[in-house]
């Protein structure tokens, strides 16, 4: 079939026709563009964005069917086993992979700025020791913003490179200060001599007693882990942080919406939800019994780490998080790991299963993710964090991205009034 140029709108109130321009992208399905569609007195619907392009962009792309997901073009498959998170926040900012002289000022760039004002010290001691490394995170990084306000011209091109490679920078560090807070252990500082992900694992690991030795090979995983994580198209946190950037803001301010967004248990959470359910299980033999619990209608009990609202074939991030999991298991001579024995049958029962093949739902990212972090020595109330961290690099591209386009306007979505008509106020002894 020829592809469409043109969209009619028809009434069956006799009201004329209204035609849309069809717009096509590099990959996916056109857009009908209804900008002008406000001019004729109506709306579109559309809660949830289901249906809805709310950007236009071209730094990451998912094919749900074909289990595809690209940075810039870039099979996330290729990226996890040949590039750095490094060489990838590169490329989610500027469009290329560096060449090594670039990747070098970019590492350099990213140790020189990790460290934080000192004065930030003080804001980390305002929160509990017991609070959730996240809410110590969104308040951090909106702290930020005060410290990096007047300096920041967010409609210029070299002011926003500065502010991202800061933020790229200092996440990780405002992380790891968050999980040592909740520790009740000094905070470590950023170590020039070392790679961005072997200086996260430092900050988190070492204390003023016992330098961390960073391993390698799990140094590699997290940094694998990072990349699978780094980006996903218009997601909710994605989102927050455009529409919070459209009106100009402070961009710390606006990765800072990002994470509280990313916070929520629909959204970043599910891994820790994936573990909880394989110490459930606890062991093979019982894998059946929860199988039949998740096809039960009437039981609303769900696999989680199963399905993905974009993905109906495999997730290719699970794919590579199966192979990192086998890998940092077989370094630290985990292999007989309990849970991640359970994981593995689990998933070959599910992916023979008619209910789970009819509904096309396979494992996603998550439902590896949680046994690496936990063979890692992370915490659960760390797992989101570092998500947050990765995907800072996917928000500031796509923030930067917004703010160079030159048809970028200020979100403001439209609604469907349902409430009252206008009414007059009733003085408060009369109601
Ligand atoms: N286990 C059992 N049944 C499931 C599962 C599951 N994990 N996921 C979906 N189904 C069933 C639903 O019951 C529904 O059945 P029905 O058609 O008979 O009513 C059907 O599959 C479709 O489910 P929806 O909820 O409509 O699918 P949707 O695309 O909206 O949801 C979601 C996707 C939320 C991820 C869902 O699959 C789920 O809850 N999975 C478990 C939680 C999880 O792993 N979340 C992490 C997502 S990845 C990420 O956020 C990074």
């Amino acid at each position: 079939m020829t592809r469409a140029t043109k969209a009619t709108l028809t009434f069956d109130n006799g009201a004329p026709p209204i035609e849309f321009p069809v717009l096509s992208g590099t990959m996916g399905p056109d857009v009908i563009d209804i900008r002008s569609l406000g001019q004729h007195g109506y709306l579109t619907y559309d809660p949830g964005f289901m249906a809805t392009a709310s950007c236009a962009s071209r730094i990451s792309y998912i094919d749900g069917d074909a289990g595809l997901l690209c940075y810039r073009g870039y099979p996330i498959e290729q990226l996890a086993s040949q590039s750095t998170f490094m060489e990838v926040a590169y490329l989610l900012l500027y469009g290329e992979l560096p060449n090594s002289g670039q990747k070098s000022v970019f590492e350099e760039e990213m140790r020189r700025n990790a460290m934080l004002h000192d004065q930030i010290h003080t804001v980390f001691r305002g929160f509990r020791r017991d609070a959730h490394p996240m809410a110590v995170m969104v308040g951090v990084t909106g702290a930020l913003s005060a410290f990096y306000h007047d300096s920041t011209n967010v409609f210029d091109a070299a002011n926003r490179e500065q502010s991202a490679l800061q933020l790229i920078a200092k996440i990780p560090t405002v992380a790891a200060m968050s999980y040592k807070y909740n520790m009740g252990e000094p905070f470590a500082y950023p170590q020039y001599r070392h790679h961005y992900t072997e200086n996260f694992l430092h900050m988190m690991f070492s204390t003023p007693c016992e330098t961390y030795q960073v391993n390698p090979i799990l140094a590699r995983a997290l940094d694998r882990i990072l990349i699978l994580h780094a980006d996903h198209e218009q997601n909710a946190s994605t989102s927050t942080v455009r529409l919070a950037g459209s009106s100009g803001a402070n961009p710390f301010a606006c990765v800072a919406a990002g994470m509280a967004s990313l916070w929520g248990p629909l959204h970043g959470g599910a891994n820790e939800a994936v573990l909880k359910m394989l110490a459930e299980i606890g062991d093979v033999s019982r894998i059946p019994e929860f199988i039949k619990r998740a096809k039960d209608k009437s039981n609303p009990f769900r696999l989680m780490g199963f399905g993905h609202r974009v993905y109906k074939n495999m997730d290719p991030r699970a794919a590579v998080m199966r192979k990192t999991c086998h890998e940092v298991l077989d370094e630290l001579d985990l292999n007989g790991d309990p849970l991640f024995q359970i994981a593995l049958e689990l998933e070959r029962i599910a992916l023979q299963d008619e209910y789970f093949i009819s509904k096309k739902l396979y494992p996603n990212v998550d439902f590896y993710s949680g046994i690496v972090f936990r063979a890692l020595g992370i915490p659960e109330s760390m797992f989101t964090a570092i998500f947050a961290l990765a995907r800072t690099a996917g928000w500031v591209a796509q923030w930067n991205e917004m703010l160079s386009d030159s048809a970028h306007r200020i979100g403001r979505p439209r609604q469907q009034y349902i409430g009252a008509m206008p009414r007059d106020y009733v003085p408060i002894n009369q109601r």
